[in-house]
């Protein structure tokens, strides 16, 4: 490694957020937080990490802050914390996502930051059934992705036209310490509140959130340490997943068995529907096996945890550890 990075990260306070301070600081990096208040402050500083108080929606002094960073990197979710997002809001949803991404783009741009990578999904690519799914699959966002990644063309377009290198990651369903896989998923199969929603049969790509914290890291030290290539497209699109998607079914009987419970029964799409919410249930049923060959290849990136079969326990360990 080089001289350490500066590293400033909108949405450390999340679920992914955590994880990439964690390591961003264990490359030796230093990392800064957009802390939306000083609550949100106090708890990033309680994973070492430098708050700055701001809100990618609101103009403000941290836009000024940002021209002694490195990369910036964008992990926001839009809406209320903790609220689930209704299919009524996907348009205000959309537009507050896409305005707090350029602004973030923009900031880093007159900051003269080296670059940006920002966080989507693999919802963008919507329902391909059996078939695999690469970087140049057509992009038709369904479920959670109808107002994060639906925002995918017209940042790309906005990082173009300023000429800002920045790397688009497309993480698939991030489960680790943290996040909807402890807060709702455990409890629920503990609770026999889990359902397998429809057939199950639909493929699901994971990625273990420590792996996917190293792919941000490698990510960001291509964009700070390496001077722009020709060869490079100013956004690089890269999808972050295991090497093995597997289907819904699949995914729950894992994660079941190393709880030591038995694999829950089956709701209709629609049933899940009315209790979850119509995003929930398209996001859970939607089917794509999704690829990482183009991440491991630009990026050198390596999996800690390449299928759930090592990942699931792995993330089990580190929530007891923690109790
Ligand atoms: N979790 C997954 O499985 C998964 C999979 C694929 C893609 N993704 C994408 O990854 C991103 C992060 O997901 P997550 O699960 O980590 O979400 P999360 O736990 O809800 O965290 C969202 C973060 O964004 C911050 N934030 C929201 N609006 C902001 C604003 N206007 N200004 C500054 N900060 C703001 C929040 O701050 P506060 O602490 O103040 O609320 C929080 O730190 C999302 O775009 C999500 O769609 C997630």
């Amino acid at each position: 490694m080089g001289v350490p990075l500066k590293i400033f990260i909108a949405g450390g306070s999340g679920f992914i957020g955590r994880h990439l301070i964690k390591a961003f600081k264990a490359h030796g990096h230093n990392v800064y937080g957009l802390a939306r208040d000083r609550v949100r402050g106090k708890l990033l500083e309680d994973l070492g990490c430098e708050p700055i108080i701001g809100n990618l929606l609101t103009n403000g002094p941290w836009e000024r802050k940002i021209e002694k960073f490195d990369v910036a990197v964008g992990c926001t979710m839009p809406g209320k914390r903790g609220q689930p997002p209704a299919m009524r809001q996907v348009p205000e949803l959309l537009k507050s996502h896409t305005d707090a991404c350029s602004t973030l783009i923009n900031a880093a741009m007159e900051g003269q930051v080296r670059g940006v990578v920002m966080t989507f999904g693999v919802l963008g690519y919507g329902e391909h059934g059996e078939e695999w799914v690469d970087e140049d699959t057509p992009w038709e966002p369904l479920g959670y992705g109808r107002f994060i990644s639906a925002a995918r063309d017209q940042l790309k377009h906005l990082a173009e036209y300023k000429r800002l290198p920045a790397t688009f990651l497309f993480p698939g369903w991030v489960y680790g310490n943290g996040g909807w896989f402890k807060d709702q998923l455990l409890p629920g199969l503990e609770q026999g509140q889990a359902r397998i929603v429809g057939a199950g049969e639909n493929y699901i790509s994971f990625v273990h959130a420590e792996d996917l914290a190293e792919a941000y890291v490698l990510a960001a030290e291509q964009l700070g340490y390496a001077p722009m290539s020709d060869d490079r497209p100013v956004t690089q699109m890269l999808n972050l997943v295991d090497d093995r998607p597997v289907t819904q079914k699949e995914w729950l009987s894992v994660v079941a068995h190393a709880l030591g419970k038995p694999l829950p029964g089956s709701v209709s799409k629609e049933d899940c529907a009315k209790q979850a919410g119509e995003l929930w249930a398209e996001s859970i049923t939607c089917s794509a096996r999704v690829r990482n060959d183009r991440a491991k290849a630009a990026l050198g990136w390596t999996l800690t945890h390449p299928t759930i079969k090592e990942g699931v326990p792995a993330a089990l360990d580190s929530i007891r550890k923690e109790r």
